[in-house]
């Protein structure tokens, strides 16, 4: 399905990179800044973490918006069939087909060959950051009501294990396929590649 499709185009890339430093940067210093509802006996920089989490989220969530709208660009016709394939027979029966045939060899694939898994896990990957960009968000916005701040962190928390679980994954292939030589990094962070 990829060799027809013309490579990302400059904003695609562009929002990609930000989301991708920015999920990480979110995952790290998560591990260490204040809760809102405890910064009593908070340190300086336990607080400052907390700004730029609060910021970095925000900045996710615009990108993740643009990186959504330049995929619809990008596969115009497709966009939900590509990224969410087990919505249909037609895409559940390409899933099933690409396992089935990663069960039967023993050769690690290429990308050509997974093109659907991947895309699965992409989509998967999105519906992550769109549940934890429209918490954050939401929380953000109830700054003045703590209690209530409180209980939608309670549920922006349950994004967390998906992201690792997903960046692993993503990053992993990404590696993998990289290292076998077919440039999917140098594709996708290129500044200047179309
Ligand atoms: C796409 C954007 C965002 C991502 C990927 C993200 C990611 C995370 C992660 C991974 C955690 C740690 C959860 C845990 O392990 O306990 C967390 C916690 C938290 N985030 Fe975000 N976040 C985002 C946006 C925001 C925004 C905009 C705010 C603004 C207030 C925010 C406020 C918080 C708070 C208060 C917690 C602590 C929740 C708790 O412990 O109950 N996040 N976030
Ligand atoms: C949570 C953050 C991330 C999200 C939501 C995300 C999402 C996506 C999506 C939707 C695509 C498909 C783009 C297209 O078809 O045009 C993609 C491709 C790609 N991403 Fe990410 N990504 C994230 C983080 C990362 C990170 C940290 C890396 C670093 C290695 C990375 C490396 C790649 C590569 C190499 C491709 C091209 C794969 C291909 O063409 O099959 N991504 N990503």
């Amino acid at each position: 399905m990829s060799e027809l499709t013309p490579p990302p185009a400059r904003l695609l890339r562009f929002s990609h990179a930000v989301l991708a430093i920015a999920a990480i940067h979110q995952l790290i210093g998560s591990e260490w800044m204040a809760k809102p509802w405890r910064f009593d006996g908070a340190s300086a920089l336990q607080i400052t973490l907390f700004e730029m989490h609060e910021w970095a989220g925000l900045a996710a969530a615009a990108a993740l918006l643009v990186l959504i709208v330049s995929l619809f660009w990008r596969y115009p016709d497709a966009t939900f069939a590509r990224f969410l394939p087990w919505l249909h027979t037609a895409g559940r029966k390409a899933l099933a087909g690409e396992v089935a045939q990663l069960a039967r060899t023993l050769r690690p694939p290429s990308a050509q060959q997974t093109a659907v898994l991947a895309a699965t896990v992409q989509g998967l990957g999105l519906l992550t950051l769109l549940f934890l960009a429209g918490t954050g968000t939401a929380m953000w916005l109830l700054e003045d009501d703590l209690e209530l701040m409180h209980q939608i962190g309670s549920l922006h928390e349950y994004g967390a294990l998906p992201l690792k679980v997903y960046l692993f994954g993503h990053v992993g292939m990404a590696l993998i396929h990289t290292w076998r030589g077919e440039g999917l990094l140098r594709k996708m962070f290129s500044p200047s590649n179309g």
